[in-house]
């Protein structure tokens, strides 16, 4: 019997938040084609989690609504396993042995769909192992592990609200966001976001606007997803669901990275839930949850 067994320090779970884009101005190209961004990111109660145990070979399991697409369309590799790995062979490289580990993605969130997903997922099982394996790691080189899985993951890694520059690692946390009650929309259909950017014709667009103190709304209402309108282009159903969050009573309506998420800002979470249930009623074959941001 393993001491695990016998102190019952079984398990590490982790959540992995939705990542919001409340805005997400794009401002430019690098040379290697990626996007530079602008973007006022927050994150909320609705999404993944991912659970960690002690185990004699390394394991990825997956189960939730969403489970079957990713396990139909990955063949084994994602980026959870990735951000295993690659947290490995950083702690190996600093003399930090690593035990195998089971890990359980609890896949809650649609796939491919704007609002993190595989990105929160990857942070998550980062934050897990690294509390698992009770290891430490520099932060630089956590941030250069998070970015080498993916722009996105940087952002996620932090799970608080934030804007991002550069292509996503450039952060600065944002302390005064009100919490927000969302309705997140998404009509499940898969996105790809490098077609979304390919098609986004205008690369330099403005900035985020300048904030005055406490602005937050004013702010949102300056701002755009300049990935919008490829997307609705692309996919009439991101138009469509964004009208019918407009028609819930929704203050602020707008599109989630690169789609096909859309978020509604509803003014308490009694009136989010209400048009959740509205929407889902309407449209029963589609994603609708209520949320609030954390
Ligand atoms: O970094 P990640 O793997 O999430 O990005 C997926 C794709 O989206 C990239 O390969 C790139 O084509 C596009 N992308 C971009 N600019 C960004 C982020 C992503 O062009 N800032």
């Amino acid at each position: 019997m393993r001491a695990d067994d016998i102190t019952g320090a079984v398990e590490t779970t982790e959540a992995a938040p939705a990542k919001i884009n409340l805005a997400l101005h794009v401002t430019g190209q690098r040379a290697d084609g990626y996007h530079l961004l602008e973007t006022l990111v927050t994150f909320t109660e609705a999404g993944d989690a991912i659970h960690v145990r002690d185990a004699d070979a390394d394991t990825f399991s997956i189960s939730g609504p969403f489970s079957d697409l990713l396990r139909a369309g990955d063949g084994g590799d994602n980026l959870v396993t990735r951000a295993r790995d690659l947290l490995r062979d950083a702690l190996a490289s600093t003399g930090q042995p690593t035990r195998p580990v089971a890990i359980h993605l609890e896949k809650n969130l649609p796939v491919a769909s704007g609002i993190g997903g595989g990105s929160a997922d990857a942070a998550a099982t980062l934050r897990a192992l690294l509390r698992h394996w009770n290891a430490v790691i520099d932060p630089q080189k956590l941030a250069s592990v998070a970015l080498a899985l993916g722009a996105d993951v940087p952002m996620c890694l932090e799970s608080r609200s934030l804007i991002a520059r550069g292509i996503g690692e450039d952060i600065e946390p944002v302390a005064d966001l009100p919490e927000l009650f969302l309705v997140l929309a998404n009509p499940l259909k898969a996105v790809s976001t490098p077609e979304i950017f390919r098609r986004l014709l205008d690369k330099a667009n403005p900035s985020l606007p300048v904030r005055e103190a406490g602005g937050w709304m004013e702010f949102l209402a300056q701002s755009r997803n300049d990935l919008e309108a490829p997307a609705k282009a692309l996919l009439p159903e991101v138009s469509e669901i964004a009208g019918m969050l407009s028609q819930e009573g929704a203050s602020l309506v707008r599109m989630s990275g690169s789609g096909a998420t859309c978020f509604g800002i509803f003014h308490s979470f009694d009136a989010a839930q209400k048009a959740e249930t509205s929407l889902r009623n309407k449209r029963p074959d589609w994603y609708f949850q209520a949320t609030r941001t954390i």
